[in-house]
């Protein structure tokens, strides 16, 4: 398969079926954060409201910093795992009082925040300081998997490793923030779990899934 020819298509692809996203309109690190912590356990629809509650209450990590953690946990409410907003209030005083208020301002130093692992790390660094650094999560798994005929089983370390080295190798240079939300949006509406509409995909035609007859196949994910 031609590489560029997949980054150029995704892209394409992303440009004539933009989902208009409230945190696509800001490079605000804090904002862009508060997004993606709030999106990793909830589905966007869910997740919409509590984004603009907390941009509301909390319009910068100082607010957030400063803010009595019951008033935090009340605002979460009905989110769950309340991990996540712990870990967003202590995040937000580590910077407030470690940091001079200075959020970190790259892949490796987002990584040090507690909740921040690599996907999150990678959507706040090209979405906001525009670094080359591929998110990877079960839909860019699926994506990739079926279209390069990929048959690592997905639920291995090996994978996330060889899927992470394949997708910064595709990540486009030249906007990697873009290619990143093509490829979250692709694997959410066009190249779906069950019963994909191949028949309207940009990438039918070099999609080694597709001509092989196996979208049903892969991923493979072995039941443990
Ligand atoms: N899921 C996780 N991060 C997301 C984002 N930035 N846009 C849409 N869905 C997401």
């Amino acid at each position: 398969p031609d590489n560029q020819a997949f980054s150029f298509h995704i892209i394409s692809w992303y440009r004539s079926n933009p989902r208009d996203l409230p945190w696509r309109g800001t490079r605000d690190p804090y904002k862009i954060w508060l997004s993606e912590i709030i999106l990793q356990q909830t589905r966007v629809a869910q997740g919409l409201p509590y984004y603009y509650a907390f941009v509301e209450s909390y319009p910068t990590v100082k607010d957030l910093a400063l803010a009595p953690e019951s008033e935090v946990l009340r605002l979460w409410q009905g989110l769950g795992y309340y991990s996540r907003a712990r870990n967003l209030h202590a995040c937000a005083q580590y910077i407030w009082h470690e940091l001079g208020g200075q959020f970190p301002g790259s892949y490796s130093e987002l990584l040090k925040l507690k909740g921040v692992g690599s996907y999150t790390a990678a959507a706040i660094s090209s979405f906001a300081f525009g670094e080359a650094q591929a998110v990877v999560d079960g839909n860019v798994f699926r994506v990739l998997a079926r279209y390069f005929g990929i048959e690592t089983d997905i639920a291995t370390g090996k994978a996330k490793k060889e899927f992470e080295a394949l997708a910064n190798q595709l990540i486009s240079r030249d906007n990697p923030a873009e290619f990143n939300q093509a490829m979250m949006d692709f694997g959410a509406r066009q190249c779906i779990p069950k019963n994909p509409d191949c028949a309207v995909c940009p990438v039918q035609g070099s999609c080694f899934a597709f001509r092989h007859g196996l979208v049903g196949q892969l991923p493979v994910k072995v039941n443990k």
